[in-house]
């Protein structure tokens, strides 16, 4: 199989692709970025030289680009990660993320269309959008989201998220695209950017910063282990319906605040600190505006039908998250320096829009 895959030099495509590259030397990986502030080379740095696997700098906002590298390349599978992803981010300025989430999507559908217009040439394809468990909205105490629920997104990331996936949805409906769609909950473990909670509260810790809770931190996030999630995404790719949705959930419901407690127990544990002295760094600060109050998926569909379950417990994923960002001192601080940023525009220029 090629193998085209979007946005795979972020959080959860490279994961993606540092586990499936070495492992299918027969399947050739091609991995499109824009290279965002999101992005770093370093998280690709086990693959770098296979040779099953390419690179190549574009912003899936240029159809022209899109176009060309599916007539180049005629990938067998698009499995579709690129995104603007942070929910403040999109608070303070949404334009990037229209420009991406939606029309970056409907870019690659489009050329999808293209390419495989015959019935022959559908044969055997698949375009594969990873989304969220944020277009459902927010849960009260009690209930979980199913692929049933209704679409409710509260802020512009989720709203761009879920206009992607009724975009994806309808070109199966109307175009007859093959497609499949996966909603995650929250995501966490090596390589994600500390703008989100963990690796956030991770990082300021090791620093002696605050640790920033918006409001009492009383808001649920359903966690789940980055390779559990990559995992499901390979199972539903391999035996899911077309034209089906799939929830991804770790089944792991914590309040924002119990997670940050976790996290300074397991790093006094590592590192032989006292508790107290991460625990006095906690601050409650201001709310996220429209901060949805609860996630939880059921999964019940992708256990039940493709026989998909998560392998690490929240505090097994959480330990080796921490040991992770312990033992990767360089990553961390070529993130927070930037310097990753230079070696980008050295060796790729800048990319087009
Ligand atoms: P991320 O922000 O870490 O990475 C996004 C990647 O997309 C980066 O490499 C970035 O350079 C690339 N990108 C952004 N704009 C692009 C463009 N115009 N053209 C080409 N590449 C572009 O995100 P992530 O956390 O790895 O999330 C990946 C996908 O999974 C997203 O679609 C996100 O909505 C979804 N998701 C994330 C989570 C989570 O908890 N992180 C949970 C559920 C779903
Ligand atoms: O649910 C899936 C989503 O999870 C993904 O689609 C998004 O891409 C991903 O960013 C994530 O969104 P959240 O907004 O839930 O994640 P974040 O890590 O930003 O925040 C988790 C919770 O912690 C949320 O309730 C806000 C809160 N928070 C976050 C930060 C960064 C804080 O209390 N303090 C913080 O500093």
């Amino acid at each position: 199989m090629i193998i085209l895959v979007t946005g795979g030099a972020g959080f959860i495509g490279s994961n993606f692709l540092s586990i499936f590259v070495p492992k299918n030397p027969e399947h050739l990986f091609i991995n499109i970025d824009k290279l965002t502030y999101a992005a770093n080379p370093l998280n690709l740095e086990k693959i770098e030289g296979l040779a099953n696997y390419r690179f190549e700098k574009v912003s899936i906002t240029n159809f022209e680009v899109v176009d060309r590298l599916l007539n180049k390349y005629n990938p067998d599978l698009i499995v579709h990660f690129a995104a603007e992803s942070h929910v403040d981010r999109s608070i303070i300025g949404p334009s990037d993320f229209i420009q991406t989430n939606i029309i970056g999507t409907f870019h690659l559908l489009e050329a999808c269309r293209k390419h495989w217009k015959e019935a022959e040439n559908k044969k055997n394809k698949l375009f594969h959008h990873v989304s969220t468990d944020e277009v459902y909205g927010s849960l009260g105490l009690t209930g979980y989201f199913t692929e049933d629920s209704k679409y409710a997104p509260n802020s512009p990331y989720s709203a761009s998220k879920a206009a992607s996936d009724h975009l994806v949805r309808a070109y199966n409906q109307t175009y007859n695209l093959p497609v499949k769609i996966t909603n995650s909950s929250n995501n966490y473990g090596p390589y994600q950017f500390p703008e989100k909670l963990i690796p956030l509260m991770i990082i300021n810790c090791l620093e002696g910063k605050k640790l920033p809770v918006y409001g009492e931190g009383l808001n649920v996030r359903d966690w789940i282990y980055v390779e559990d999630h990559i995992r499901a995404i390979w199972t539903v790719i391999e035996k899911g319906r077309i034209g089906e949705t799939y929830n991804i959930g770790g089944n792991n419901e914590w309040k924002n605040i119990d997670v940050v407690k976790k996290v300074c127990e397991l790093m006094a544990e590592e590192t032989g600190c006292d508790y107290s002295e991460y625990e006095r760094l906690i601050f409650h600060g201001e709310d996220r505006p429209g901060h949805d109050f609860r996630y939880a998926l059921d999964s019940s569909k992708i256990r039940q039908e493709l026989g998909w379950k998560p392998r690490e417990t929240f505090l097994s994923g959480l330990r080796k998250t921490i040991r992770w960002y312990l033992s990767n001192r360089d990553w961390v601080n070529s993130v927070k320096t930037g310097t990753y940023r230079k070696w980008i525009e050295q060796m790729y220029g800048n990319v087009k829009p």
